[in-house]
């Protein structure tokens, strides 16, 4: 009892030592990652994914950040799991989030991120929570350090089941973003992304630009489709097939001007 309440301490200094969590993560021992994404919203998001069967497969996480989806995908039985991530563990985050609220009050965009005194692709300090996770959970996913345009691809093979959550609105690029998904993607992949509504335009392909720091006064948010673009860029990508796995909240559809903005999760077969 006693070994078990100082092993339980000392991973609970390990956790407050991280400096930002993203995930909200159970390490075991009554131990939680105190993530901005709460165990509920967590739990929502990985069952609205509605992935099949995981047992045996291999599973990829591009963007996975501190690691939730994937240590989860090994949790219900996937053989092989990665994580592969660049950005953000590259970010001194606490710094750059200082930064963003700055940028904010005082009305300016701030500068690209990586181009800050916050950007440590060296040391890695984004990493550290997934690290721990990591090590917490006698976990054996993969870290892949890279940046998804520019890896390469055939080193980095197939997977059965790819996610890309959360990223597809930072891309500068994002059809060429999803033909490189399409190259990983052995079945399966899901995309989560921002996304827009523009009433009584919905049949059109549209996607919204944001030049600067629009979408929520963050300078890495390039592009938010609506339904039919996300749908059609998969299709163009190479995917054989490409279904929503909710149809637009019928509030927006409904609601007098837009574009209005939500979260869009599609699914994408390769047969
Ligand atoms: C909004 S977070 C989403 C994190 C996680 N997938 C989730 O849904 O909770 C976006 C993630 O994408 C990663 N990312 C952005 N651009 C990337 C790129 N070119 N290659 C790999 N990861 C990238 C960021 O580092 C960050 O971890």
């Amino acid at each position: 009892m006693i070994a078990l309440s100082s092993q339980r301490r000392r991973l609970q200094r390990k956790v407050d030592a991280v400096p930002f969590w993203w995930h909200s993560i159970d390490l075991g021992n009554g131990v939680v990652t105190p993530g901005h994404k709460s165990p509920d919203t967590l739990r929502r998001e990985f069952d609205a994914l509605a992935l099949p069967d995981l047992r045996g497969r291999s599973v990829l996480d591009i963007g996975g950040w501190d690691g939730f989806f994937a240590f989860e995908a090994e949790r219900r039985g996937a053989a092989r799991v990665a994580v592969l991530d660049h950005y953000m563990w590259s970010m001194d985050s606490p710094g750059q989030q200082a930064y963003w609220r700055r940028c904010k009050a005082e009305g300016v965009a701030p500068q690209p991120y990586h181009e800050t005194e916050f950007w440590h692709p060296d040391t890695l300090p984004g990493k550290r929570g997934f690290d721990l996770a990591r090590e917490a959970l006698g976990s054996a996913v993969e870290p892949i350090v890279a940046d998804f345009m520019s890896c390469d691809l055939a080193g980095l093979g197939r997977w059965d089941i790819v996610l890309y959550l959360g990223v597809l609105y930072h891309m500068e690029e994002p059809l060429s973003a999803l033909r490189r998904l399409e190259a990983v993607t052995g079945e399966l992949a899901v995309v989560e992304t921002e996304a827009i509504v523009v009433p009584n335009l919905e049949h059109e392909a549209l996607w919204r630009f944001f030049p600067g720091a629009e979408l929520n006064g963050d300078i890495s948010n390039w592009w938010a489709p609506n339904l039919a673009a996300l749908l059609g860029a998969l299709r163009a990508a190479g995917f054989a097939s490409a279904h929503p796995l909710a149809a637009p909240p019928a509030a927006l559809l409904a609601a007098p001007g837009g574009p209005h903005h939500y979260r869009l999760t599609a699914q994408a077969t390769t047969s």
